[in-house]
């Protein structure tokens, strides 16, 4: 099928790098001369035919910007075959050939729900989570990293003044990737993740360890997914004597200016995404595996957990004694 026109759509939670890869998709069709066309609020404006159409300036000033000019839902509707019919009966009706949607592991299902009705669809990563499976990395994550990363180092000074120990609540419900990686990159004493087992009291004997051998703070970086910030905290305060402190970092994860690493992801994936349309491909998630763009069929990356970083996690562990 010859694509002439294509959508694009931001679903699920934000994250910093979707507006970059909007502009991508929008300039890029543009380029290649397609109509292109915006959806407001993800699914739900697909399903209320909230759409409009997009040009060059529509995308001017935002690479820049955390959040997404399309605005982004929830939407249940979308969970049914009547939503899905609907959503697809929309775009045919505006005659738009092909849809980029931009979100997280369950807008992905909507996007493999389109494509089984016919419609040319691709796949963006667009997570602060980087859950999502034959791609290295998502859209959002670095910066989310980063801003984890900045906290625990303001963090760490006040907490080496008062001799206390920090405990971190970060984003992650099924993914510790966050919390691995700003757990590195901090230089954390404990990092507890969904993915890999743990006790408490084995964190808090390291902590007791470390106090002994001369350490007088600690920074505990631990993922939503396996409990909060505060009942890990009270049992360590509880196990160890310590003053700990906890600190949730929560929705300031998703907010801000993209860092350039995810600026130039979204802007590759975004471009890519409308290539290979027009190449004839459908039905696919575009990722980025050892720094080269790659498309995989949705339905594998649908099925598919992605792999924790073991390797990563140990190197953790061993330099933070
Ligand atoms: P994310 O995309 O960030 O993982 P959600 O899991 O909330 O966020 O999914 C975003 C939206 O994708 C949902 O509100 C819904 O409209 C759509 N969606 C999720 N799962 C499915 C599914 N199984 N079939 C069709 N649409 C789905
Ligand atoms: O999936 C992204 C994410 O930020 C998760 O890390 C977090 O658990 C969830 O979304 C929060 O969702 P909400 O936007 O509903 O607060």
């Amino acid at each position: 099928m010859t694509i002439r026109s294509v959508a694009v759509l931001t679903s699920g939670g934000d994250s910093q790098g979707m507006n970059a890869a909007v502009r991508a998709v929008v300039r890029s069709a543009l380029y290649h001369n397609l109509k292109v066309y915006g959806i407001q609020r993800g699914y739900y404006g697909l399903i209320h035919d909230d759409i409009r159409e997009m040009d060059l300036r529509s995308v001017g000033d935002i690479i820049h910007r955390g959040g997404t000019i399309l605005q982004t839902a929830r939407c249940k509707e979308m969970m049914t075959p009547e939503g899905q019919q609907l959503a697809a009966d929309n775009l045919r009706k505006r005659g738009i050939d092909a849809l980029v949607v931009i979100g997280g592991d369950g807008s992905y299902q909507g996007a493999q729900k389109l494509s089984k009705l016919g419609i040319a669809t691709m796949a963006l990563p667009g997570t602060i989570d980087n859950d999502i499976s034959y791609t290295d990395f998502t859209i959002g994550f670095d910066t989310a990293v980063s801003i984890v990363v900045d906290a625990i180092n303001k963090l760490r000074d006040t907490m080496t003044s008062h001799e206390r120990s920090s405990v971190v609540e970060v984003m992650g419900r099924h993914c510790g990737d966050i919390a691995l990686y700003a757990g590195l990159a901090s230089g954390a004493e404990s990092i507890l993740v969904p993915e890999m087992p743990y006790k408490v009291e084995e964190v808090a004997e390291r902590m007791k360890d470390n106090f002994r051998s001369g350490k007088r703070h600690s920074i505990i970086v631990v993922a939503e997914g396996v409990g909060t910030g505060e009942e890990i905290g009270s049992q360590i305060r509880e196990m160890t004597g310590l003053d700990t402190r906890v600190t949730v970092l929560g929705h300031v994860q998703r907010g801000g200016t993209p860092t350039h690493n995810d600026r130039v992801l979204a802007s590759r994936l975004g471009d890519f995404a409308v290539r290979k349309l027009l190449e004839g491909e459908s039905g696919k998630a575009c990722g980025v595996i050892n720094r080269e763009l790659v498309t995989t069929d949705i339905d594998l990356v649908v099925g598919t957990k992605k792999p924790f970083n073991k390797e990563l996690y140990e190197l953790a562990l061993r330099l933070s004694q």
